[in-house]
């Protein structure tokens, strides 16, 4: 096992990865980080001399790249180098959910993370911390042991699960001021050992009570436990806003009144159009399909009524729209304010606007779509991926814009679906008079001032309320 650790490397530039090692980088001057990736454009974009165009936008990123890079923190697709360079080794890569065989829409897709397991076994030629930091299933630490041993070769190899609690918007922030951190590993003398190693580096800007450290089973579990509370609370409160838009109750209270409670506690009461982003679905699906594995039906169904409350969720949305739009909206150019699954990031991974846009345009609506951090490229990605119909119909059917009162201008109605803080300092009175009458807004985060927006003159639907 190292003793000190001098070089480390990260396997995957990505969302966790990148801001991850640039915070790592920062706060350990006298450690080298280097950063790889097989994808040539985004390590490219990472050395960009303009800051603005690094692959990924979060507040504070580019302050804490601009302090490291090129002084302990590098980016480059050389891989194997900075494998064999280092002593601890991180494995970021992306782990979707399977699109194929067997746990197909279900089980994690873990071939990036055993390519990387046999690369990193192939060329290394001294002992090595591997740190699984993609979100894993549960005794995937075991395999990637299994894999690294497999060579032969007369070196160490020790496995940690550090699972990564940053949300994105706010990965700086979380980075710099985590509530915890957590390792697993071995409970052996080495284990403890390389345990120990990774501690040191959290303790260069954290306090040792927020690094807990636990074995590999529970590290990986707690994970997977983390989201899938915090999906279950967004459902929960979800499934209260569509009784209340039936009772006269008011979503937002009854939020602030439960949130009241200490054991309840406040976060994570926000009514919206759905949960997204690149970890919740996927990994509840992945507890669903360890509990099913394990023939835990009953725990397997709990968790999955979180998805089919927040598949629910949008769909109720979208079918609200076309509802109060007197039941056609063929034809009708309708505005969709925010594509990222929240505001703060250009992420749209498992956004709830594509899954309401897709709705919309099966029923033949013309969208517009503005988003202040989203390229249109990604918006026709992400929709030409669902499939659902020809990539020149999309682009028929759906115009990206870059300003939003061109969204909205003769439109029949506004749609928002992600709680971007600009939307509310429009000029809504401007806007009432660019669209067509009775004019119509659909706030699916609950974000825009329902009384003024009413004292203008427009209709408006906000979730949770009657
Ligand atoms: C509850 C509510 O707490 C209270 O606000 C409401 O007014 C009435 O219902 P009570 O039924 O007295 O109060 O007990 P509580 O302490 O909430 O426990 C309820 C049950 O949950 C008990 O059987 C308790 O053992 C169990 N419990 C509670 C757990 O199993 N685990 C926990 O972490 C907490
Ligand atoms: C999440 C976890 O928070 C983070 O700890 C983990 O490491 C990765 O997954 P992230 O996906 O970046 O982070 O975003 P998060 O802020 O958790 O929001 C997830 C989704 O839930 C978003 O679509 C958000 O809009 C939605 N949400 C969140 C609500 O609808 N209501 C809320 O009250 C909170
Ligand atoms: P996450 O949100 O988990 O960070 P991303 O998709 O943003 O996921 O990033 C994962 C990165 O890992 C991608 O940039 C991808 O190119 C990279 N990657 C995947 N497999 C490998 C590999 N075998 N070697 C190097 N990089 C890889």
């Amino acid at each position: 096992i190292p003793k000190k650790i001098k070089n480390i490397c990260c396997i995957g530039a990505g969302y966790v990865g990148g801001p991850t090692m640039a915070v790592i980088a920062q706060k350990c001057p006298e450690i080298k980080v280097t950063v790889v990736d097989i994808n040539e454009q985004r390590i490219a974009a990472w050395n960009d001399k303009i800051l603005d165009n690094l692959p990924i936008y979060e507040p504070g990123l580019s302050e804490v790249v601009k302090e490291a890079r090129g002084r302990n923190l590098f980016f480059s697709t050389d891989v194997d180098k900075a494998i064999v360079e280092a002593e601890m080794v991180f494995i970021s890569v992306n782990t979707p959910t399977k699109t194929y065989g067997v746990g197909k829409g279900m089980a994690a897709d873990l071939k990036y993370v055993e390519l990387c397991a046999r690369q990193i076994a192939k060329v290394s030629t001294s002992d090595k911390i591997v740190v699984e930091k993609s979100t894993l299933p549960v005794r995937t630490a075991q395999s990637i042991k299994t894999i690294l041993d497999a060579e032969g070769k007369d070196i160490q190899f020790k496995v940690l699960s550090n699972p990564e609690f940053l949300a994105e918007g706010t990965a700086i922030e979380d980075l710099h001021h985590a509530d915890r951190v957590l390792i697993g590993g071995d409970q052996d003398v080495d284990g403890l050992k390389a345990i120990q190693c990774l501690v040191e580096i959290y303790a260069h800007w954290l306090t040792k009570e927020r690094i807990l450290t636990t074995n590999v089973w529970s590290s990986e579990l707690s994970k997977l436990t983390a989201n899938a509370f915090l999906a279950q609370r967004v459902s929960s409160i979800n499934a209260i806003s569509a009784l209340c838009e039936h009772t006269g109750a008011n979503v937002d209270e009854i939020a602030n009144a439960i949130g009241a409670d200490s054991r309840i506690g406040s976060k994570f009461l926000k009514a919206s159009v759905g949960f997204g982003g690149s970890c919740f679905q996927k990994d509840i699906l992945n507890l669903v399909y360890i509990a099913r594995s394990y023939g835990l039906e009953e725990v397997a169904d709990y968790w999955n009524q979180v998805i089919i409350l927040n598949d629910y969720q949008k769909r109720r949305f979208a079918e609200t729209v076309v509802n109060t739009l007197f039941n056609t909206i063929s034809g009708k150019k309708i505005a969709v304010l925010g594509w990222a699954f929240k505001k703060d990031t250009n992420d749209t991974r498992e956004s709830a606007a594509i899954y309401v846009a897709d709705y919309l345009l099966n029923e033949q609506a013309e969208l517009m779509v503005y988003d202040p951090k989203v390229k249109p490229e990604q918006i026709y990605a992400d929709l030409d991926y669902l499939n659902t119909r020809s990539e020149e119909e999309n682009r028929r059917l759906l115009t990206v814009v870059t300003n939003p009162y061109e969204a909205m201008d003769d439109a029949h109605a506004v749609t928002i679906l992600t709680e971007w803080d600009e939307f509310k300092n429009y000029d809504w009175k401007k806007v009432y008079r660019g669209m067509k009458k009775p004019a119509f807004v659909f706030d699916g985060r609950n974000v825009l001032e329902n009384e003024l927006l009413k004292s203008i003159g427009f209709l408006t639907f906000n979730l949770g309320r009657s």
